[in-house]
């Protein structure tokens, strides 16, 4: 199985000056700045030694748009020529490159085109990523889109991201063209030769076949919509916790630095629940806990691998699981006050640092690697 940590352009590579993000950080419209973040679009290689000394197999990243066209119309070729050295220099060593599209952030100019509420910007992406294939993307797998629900809800519903609006309709206008764009992509992407997915973040609220309104609507818009109207060759699944809305978990279970509070089990069930419905194997592509607690981390880690495993012994195809994350890093808007890592990075010299949460993963990886 691909074991192996995952990030996103922006919370971990620094000065990601062409962003919207980057932009109302400067503005004083998010609470945070991100600033040089853990420094890696400068010191990739370094972490690409850390995860070979962790002896893990695969690394989940993300290509940052606005960094390849900082302009409508001007590329970045050596932007470009930089995601082909990550490639490279991650085969190198053993390491899968799973390459993620977008990850929340969108180029400023693109978000002044009305960003994904937009249509029109789906041929302005699709641009974006021709070039990438023209100029040669070296991997077997690509992620087209992190997260679409999560982006959709907390940009458009909860206006805690840019464009930070609150319109139940725009929301809804932009899951819509998520899809449209992600099946676009599968299209242009399959006739490469790819394998592809979106990461798509899977809440558990319950035993699927009995959640009934609101929580069936839950259910269904959340983590059903995007996936039934999608195409895939796998399923690219983001779990982080559940929502217990039937109070049918006894055990008291514990929270995160988040205030999620851990749940292996619907991990479980909702791969079994997908596996079974959509026929595609699993990819964790994130699974994480905020906490100071290393211990508690390690537990984390050993729970959610050990069910993964198990769920293979019973005939599910499980692909990978992807850590969330190699380095304390950027929390859009939490900033560094969350601690996911499994390695710290010292705020001056950008060191980083093993925590002793690290060496689980790595038992882990040498184990079923
Ligand atoms: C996102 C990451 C984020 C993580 C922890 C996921 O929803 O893809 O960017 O850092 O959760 O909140």
């Amino acid at each position: 199985m691909l074991i192996g940590t995952a990030t996103s352009a922006h919370q971990i590579e620094g000065n990601n000056v062409n962003s919207d993000w980057w932009h109302f950080e400067m503005k004083g419209r998010l609470k945070y700045r991100s600033g040089v973040a853990c420094d890696s679009y400068r010191r990739y290689a370094d972490d690409i030694k850390l995860m070979k000394k962790l002896r893990l197999n695969s690394y989940r990243f993300s290509i940052e748009f606005s960094r390849i066209m900082p302009d409508r119309y001007s590329i970045d070729y050596d932007a470009i020529k930089h995601y082909k050295s990550v490639i490279a220099d991650l085969k190198r060593n053993g390491i899968e490159p799973i390459p993620t599209l977008w990850h929340y952030t969108l180029p400023f100019w693109f978000y002044r085109l009305g960003g994904f509420e937009n249509s029109g910007n789906i041929a302005n992406f699709i641009r974006y990523v021709k070039l990438l294939l023209k100029e040669g993307i070296d991997t077997k797998y690509i992620i087209t889109i992190n997260e679409p629900m999560v982006y959709a809800i907390k940009a458009y519903l909860n206006g805690r991201y840019p464009p930070f609006k609150h319109s139940f309709r725009t929301m809804l206008r932009v899951v819509n063209n998520l899809i449209r764009l992600h099946n676009e992509l599968y299209t242009l992407l399959k006739k490469e030769g790819y394998t592809v997915s979106f990461a798509k973040n899977l809440l558990y609220f319950g035993k699927i076949s009995k959640v009934y309104l609101p929580f069936g609507f839950s259910e269904y818009y959340y983590n059903k919509r995007f996936i039934k109207h999608s195409k895939i060759d796998f399923l690219g699944m983001n779990y982080y916790h559940n929502i217990d809305v039937f109070k049918t978990v006894r055990r008291k279970n514990k929270k995160t630095d988040m205030g999620w509070t851990i749940y292996s089990r619907g991990m479980r069930s909702l791969a079994e629940y997908y596996y079974h419905t959509y026929k595609k194997p699993i990819m964790v592509t994130e699974n994480g806990i905020a906490t100071g607690d290393e211990v508690l981390r390690g537990e984390f880690i050993t729970e959610h691998v050990n069910t993964l495993v198990d769920m293979e012994k019973s005939g599910i195809s499980v692909l990978g699981y992807h850590y969330w994350s190699l380095l304390d890093n950027f929390e859009w808007d939490y900033g560094y006050t969350k601690k996911f890592g499994i390695c710290y990075v010292d705020s001056k010299s950008k060191q980083r640092i093993m925590k002793s949460s690290a060496s689980v993963l790595k038992d882990l990886a040498l184990k079923y690697g």
